[in-house]
């Protein structure tokens, strides 16, 4: 305090403070989804970010940042990385190196991270381990079963009604849930889960199939104040009409229909202050975006899953909405400070459109050039977010199953998604397609 003499007031060492932070601030984001570009976007757009790294990002995030390739498996090379280029603070996109506790190795090294540490991460690294936490804590959820061995998962299937739900407990890439309308179905999931088809399974989950809608609701925390951080409603299904199979998620719309304050009243108490309080048994604070998902049946919320992360395409559908700097907000999180951090913004409605590679999410082709991206004219309200895409001698091509994300605002939803088909149109990729549908149920047709 000697030191700034007549700064050493409260208000003017917040100022260096703010000075020191807007000359060096450098950061990191670990992913390479749509997700990762639109979090890199919105700091982006922050006056205090000086520079950004992906690790590994894609082609959107080459325009805007630094990308590196790097093995993630490999905490050490990272951190090395992280002291040689003088990064401020890295932010976790993906649950896997969540669960795999980089927040851990990270924080142990002194480093600024945002997301969850390794404990908090279970609540989506397993199943079993969020399903003992409802029953403990009594938090609405699906009835379910957990069984050793086949056997034990037979004996169950034998007597019980059907369709069901089985999952395995770990992290499978949103490819470990199987819904059964009939025990053959089910016998075949038990079969392949416990036979390795998602890692090894001590254990699997056999649970009731709710029927309702679904909703993403986020939060964000920095281990003392937990705050809201929008809803969304994610389009999971390959095919208009919500049919064929799972996949990461075709589109989604925000804020969700099924939110009213009565509804969201439940969703805190019933649900999201349990779990916190849960977690503290662990002597854990939840740091991060915590994302709830959902099933709303006649007004009640039921947890299905919790993820330690922003959803994906529900995260670029949401930061376009957002009005605060998205770096004051995480930076603050980090610094145990959200209390004094607003979270505003726009009224706007929004709506993501993901583009996909033909055959996804079984099989599809690579390399695929996308070529009149960059004659596409974004309107103020428009945003097109990179997924699997890769630069290549200043061309763009295709390296995934999900490619770009269209996102747009409007005051109603037609409106948006009028916007969107509008922009994949001129894109007019011979390689794409996507679901016309997104938004459905909030749009007259
Ligand atoms: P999860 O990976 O747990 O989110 O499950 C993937 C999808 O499976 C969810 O988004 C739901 O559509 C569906 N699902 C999972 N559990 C249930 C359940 N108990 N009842 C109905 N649908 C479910
Ligand atoms: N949109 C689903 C997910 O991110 O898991």
């Amino acid at each position: 305090l000697k030191l700034f003499g007549k700064y050493s007031n409260l208000a003017n060492l917040f100022f260096i403070y703010k000075l020191y932070i807007y000359i060096y601030m450098i950061i990191g984001i670990i992913g390479s989804g749509g997700r990762e570009h639109s979090i890199c976007s919105s700091l982006n757009k922050s006056k205090i970010v000086k520079k950004i790294f992906c690790f590994p990002g894609n082609a959107g995030t080459e325009n805007i940042a630094t990308n590196i390739k790097i093995n993630l498996n490999n905490f050490d090379e990272l951190k090395n990385f992280i002291f040689k280029e003088k990064i401020k603070m890295i932010i976790v996109g993906p649950e896997k190196p969540l669960v795999d506790g980089i927040v851990n190795f990270l924080e142990k090294n002194n480093i600024k991270v945002f997301g969850p540490n390794k404990i908090a991460s279970q609540l989506e690294g397993s199943k079993i381990f969020t399903k003992k936490l409802c029953e403990k804590y009594k938090i609405p959820t699906a009835k379910f079963g957990i069984f050793k061995n086949f056997k034990e998962a037979n004996d169950y299937l034998k007597k019980t009604k059907f369709p069901l739900v089985v999952k395995a407990d770990g992290l499978a890439s949103g490819k470990g849930v199987y819904i059964c309308e009939n025990r053959n179905q089910a016998i075949t999931a038990v079969e392949e889960i416990f036979k390795g088809k998602f890692g090894v399974a001590k254990n699997i989950l056999i649970e009731e199939f709710l029927q309702g809608e679904e909703m993403s609701y986020f939060l964000i925390s920095d281990g003392k104040t937990i705050k809201k951080f929008q809803t969304a409603q994610d389009h999971k299904r390959v095919l208009e009409g919500d049919k064929g199979k799972n996949t990461g998620g075709m589109g989604a719309y925000s804020p969700s229909r099924l939110l009213n304050n009565e509804l969201d009243k439940k969703i805190m108490t019933k649900i999201i202050n349990p779990t916190i309080k849960g977690l503290q048994e662990f002597d854990c604070n939840y740091k991060g975006f915590l994302y709830a998902g959902l099933m709303i049946i006649d007004n009640e919320p039921y947890l299905i899953e919790y993820n330690v992360r922003m959803g994906d395409p529900e995260c670029q559908t949401i930061l376009p909405r957002l009005k605060s700097d998205l770096f004051d907000i995480i930076n603050s999180c980090c610094s145990g400070n959200l209390s004094n951090t607003k979270i505003e913004w726009h009224k706007e409605k929004s709506l993501c459109m993901v583009l996909c590679s033909k055959g996804y999410p079984d099989n599809y082709e690579n390399n695929i050039l996308i070529e009149n991206i960059d004659q596409i004219n974004l309107g103020k309200n428009d945003y097109c977010y990179h997924a699997g895409t890769i630069k290549k001698e200043s061309k763009i091509y295709s390296c995934g199953g999900r490619v770009l994300n269209f996102v747009s605002l409007s005051n109603e939803f037609k409106g948006c998604r009028k916007n969107s088909i509008s922009l994949i149109h001129k894109l007019n990729w011979p390689n794409g397609f996507y679901r016309k549908d997104i938004g459905y149920k909030v749009i007259d047709q």
